[in-house]
């Protein structure tokens, strides 16, 4: 069968991971055995990094120790920061801000080039961790006119980025509800911007590398930014005041896709999806403003009904976490850039893993092309 063609890919295996298995089945996600809904409600998600990155989850003392070092990388130079405001001037997007910044942080990596085993990946790798946050809540800064925030080493890890994001230390419930969403997304078996990562890594090239183009391929409407995608719906529902359900109905007729609708694995609700409702119910009750869980619920009760969600078109990660951003009072346009702050664990995990045992990923097309072209120099055609 080694002719056969798997467009997209789909369902071919290319590598073995012990960092995250999806049972697109029945909706399960676990990240080394543990399941996600245990992580999220359970673990911080620099737990979750010591997990993905270290392989079992972190004793007390390992965590003070892990959450210590990573918050000792958190600052950037003044050049990243003058960059990221020339971006910001220059009307850049979040995300492609975030891709260049990325790059950049390269130059100013104390490890040397020679130094290419896993050990130096993951070095490297916690220095791109701690330093994602800093830049994108500069970004956010800088472009509503505002001074940077220096980060604070005393906060954790999603407590920091909310407090450089607004300049006050949030509340507990801000910062639990923010930290669970990093947890969630961190990791989810070889999606499209994992596997960019882990291609560049097969080349030997240096974890920037691969971080920088796994922000390239989360950036588009088919991955991350969905979540982007579904706040645009839902303000576009709530400025027009019109039915979410007519909404629906109308793009539907016009062929369009439901963003947050859809998945390549899941045939089932994305469990990550589940737990963030419920995120969402919860803070919606309490804040007595129900409008997005109103708009979200009639939404995905329609499609059901339409039988959409039997035919395994159900809602996935993207169609709840833009709601409880916004909760968070975090602009729409942070949201994918947020989902490559924490993705960013799971990228180097993969990385590292695949380079322990690294073979070039190297597939081949079929040829369709046409066949013995009779070449005709340039000045006679
Ligand atoms: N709305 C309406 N119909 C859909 C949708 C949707 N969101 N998603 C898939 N379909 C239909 C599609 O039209 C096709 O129908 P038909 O067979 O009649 O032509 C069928 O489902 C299969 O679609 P596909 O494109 O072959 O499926 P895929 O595995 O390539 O697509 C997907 C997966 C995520 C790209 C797609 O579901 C989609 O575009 N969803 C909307 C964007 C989105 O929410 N992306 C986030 C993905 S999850 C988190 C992440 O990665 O960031």
């Amino acid at each position: 069968m080694a002719d056969e063609l798997k467009r997209g890919l789909e369902g071919v295996l290319v590598a073995e991971s012990d960092l995250s298995y999806v049972d697109g089945e029945v909706g399960k996600l676990v990240y080394r055995g543990y399941d996600i809904e245990d992580l999220a409600r359970g673990a911080s998600y620099e737990e979750v990094l010591y997990l993905l990155w270290h392989g079992s989850l972190p004793t007390a003392a390992e965590l003070d120790s892990f959450a210590v070092d990573l918050a000792a990388e958190r600052d950037v130079g003044d050049d990243v920061i003058e960059t990221v405001r020339a971006l910001a001037d220059a009307g850049e997007r979040p995300m492609a801000a975030l891709r260049t910044a990325t790059s950049m942080l390269s130059a100013y990596d104390p490890d040397e080039e020679s130094d290419d085993d896993g050990e130096a990946t993951l070095r490297q790798g916690r220095r791109i961790t701690a330093k994602i946050p800093t830049v994108l809540a500069a970004f956010e800064r800088v472009r509503q006119g505002e001074a940077p925030v220096a980060p604070d080493p005393e906060l954790s890890h999603a407590g920091n980025f909310l407090y450089m994001l607004t300049g006050t230390e949030p509340d507990a419930v801000s910062e639990e509800t923010f930290d669970m969403a990093l947890t969630l997304h961190a990791d989810h078996g070889l999606n499209a911007s994992t596997f960019t990562a882990m291609v560049i890594g097969s080349t030997m090239a240096d974890v920037y590398s691969g971080v920088t183009g796994g922000i390239g391929a989360l950036s588009g409407p088919l991955h991350g930014g969905a979540n982007q995608d579904v706040m645009e719906v839902l303000h576009e529902i709530d400025a027009s005041s019109k039915d979410p359900v007519q909404w629906v109905k109308d793009k539907r007729d016009d062929g369009g896709r439901i963003p947050g609708f859809g998945h390549r694995v899941y045939k089932v609700k994305d469990p990550r999806a589940k737990i963030l409702e419920e995120k969402l119910r919860d803070l919606s009750e309490s804040s007595g403003d129900t409008k997005w869980l109103d708009y979200t619920t009639a939404i995905e009760e329609y499609l059901t009904d339409q039988g959409l969600v039997e035919k395994g078109i159900a809602p996935n990660v993207d169609f709840y976490s833009g709601s409880v951003y916004d909760s968070l009072g975090i602009p729409v346009d942070m949201y994918t850039p947020i989902f490559a702050m924490s993705r960013v664990g799971g990228w180097i995990a993969h990385v590292a893993e695949y380079q322990e045992d690294n073979r070039l990923i190297r597939p081949r097309a079929r040829y369709t092309g046409p066949e013995d072209s009779e070449f005709v120099p340039l000045d006679e055609r």
